[in-house]
């Protein structure tokens, strides 16, 4: 059985029934936003964040999920859908999930609107049902991939990012709404204990090594659905970069300096960078800082005793790092 499949086992019924909910909540009198909502439900990714949902549920209450795990899950894969929406309008990235972005299709007007809608809706879908627990742990979240977004513009123009600077990005960006799915689904089940804090840094250290992979893939040429070797064009310097950087000779780092500054839109230059970082051996250490949070994650699921839930978890962590797209 391919992973994805074992790890979906346990949360199969769940799964389709949220598929169909999702499809549901996006819903609208305006036939434009139909037509688009319905572009990107047949476009859909891997789906990891309602999983890491379910699984947390299932796991902390011995297997028991409710109509508030159900919205919770919803409203995250709406918040997400949001944002890649809008990420592609600001990296001016014209494919994602192996297909044309909505701003390559529709221009960045439309794309910017329906990520707005997207999000709108998925905060209404707390809000509408009195999920005021939830719509907390989700708002935070929200306001920190802004935040995260915006940081790594503002480095992106410095060029000064340091190491420390650039997890706290990642954190911001990413590892937030990781944690947030698994806090939710913790809180859906058991509200006010202290799982979901445990849970939440679960799922913010999954979420770290998940960017660091997301990351790597952009210094490779597999086909990912999605572009890579863009970080350097959009001067957004992650882990492998950052590492080479500082461990390379002054000469050496005026010049990936000056290409990052100067030369991002040179394709053959990029390349050379590429080649350079690789050689540096930036890809090896951020693969070692991506098991470190791995490790760190799976330390966390130790606390529990053993279950089919538990056991998906432990895969689905590998899987963030080990996966093809
Ligand atoms: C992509 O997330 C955005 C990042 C945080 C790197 P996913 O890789 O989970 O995207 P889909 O939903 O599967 O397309
Ligand atoms: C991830 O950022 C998107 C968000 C967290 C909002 P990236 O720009 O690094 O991700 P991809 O590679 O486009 O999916
Ligand atoms: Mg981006
Ligand atoms: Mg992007």
């Amino acid at each position: 059985m391919k992973p994805v499949a074992r790890i979906k086992q346990p949360i199969y019924t769940e799964m389709e029934l949220f598929e169909k909910k999702f499809h549901e909540s996006m819903s609208s009198k305006v036939s434009l936003l139909n037509r688009i909502t319905y572009y990107i439900v047949n476009r859909k990714g891997k789906q990891m964040r309602p999983m890491f949902v379910f699984l947390v549920a299932k796991m902390v209450s011995g297997g028991k999920v409710n109509e508030r795990t159900y919205r919770g899950a919803s409203v995250i894969e709406l918040i997400h859908t949001a944002t890649l929406v809008h990420d592609d309008v600001v990296d001016d990235s014209n494919r994602r999930r192996g297909f044309f972005s909505l701003n390559a299709l529709w221009k960045n007007k439309i794309a910017v609107l329906v990520g707005d809608y997207l999000l709108s809706k998925g905060l209404l879908l707390s809000i509408d049902n009195d999920d005021f627990d939830l719509l907390k742990i989700i708002s935070v979240a929200v306001r920190e991939m802004s935040e995260g977004e915006l940081l790594q513009i503002e480095k992106a123009r410095k060029l000064d990012i340091t190491e420390e600077v650039y997890y706290e990005i990642i954190r911001q960006k990413t590892a937030t709404l990781i944690a947030a799915c698994c806090a939710l689904g913790a809180c859906s089940v058991k509200p006010g204990s202290e799982e979901t804090e445990r849970m939440r840094k679960f799922g913010e250290l999954i979420g770290m090594a998940f960017q660091i992979k997301d990351d790597l893939f952009d210094y490779g040429d597999e086909r990912i659905g999605k572009p890579t070797g863009i970080d350097i064009k959009e001067q957004k310097m992650t882990l492998p970069l950052i590492y080479t950087l500082n461990h390379c000779d002054e000469k050496d780092k005026r010049w990936l300096i000056n290409s990052v500054k100067n030369h991002n839109k040179d394709m053959a230059r990029v390349k050379e960078v590429i080649g350079f970082v690789k050689d540096k051996g930036g890809l090896q250490y951020a693969e070692r800082k991506m098991k470190e949070f791995q490790k760190k994650a799976l330390e966390i699921l130790d606390a529990y005793p053993a279950s089919e839930y538990k056991e998906s978890l432990e895969l689905m962590v590998n899987y963030v790092i080990d996966r093809k797209k």
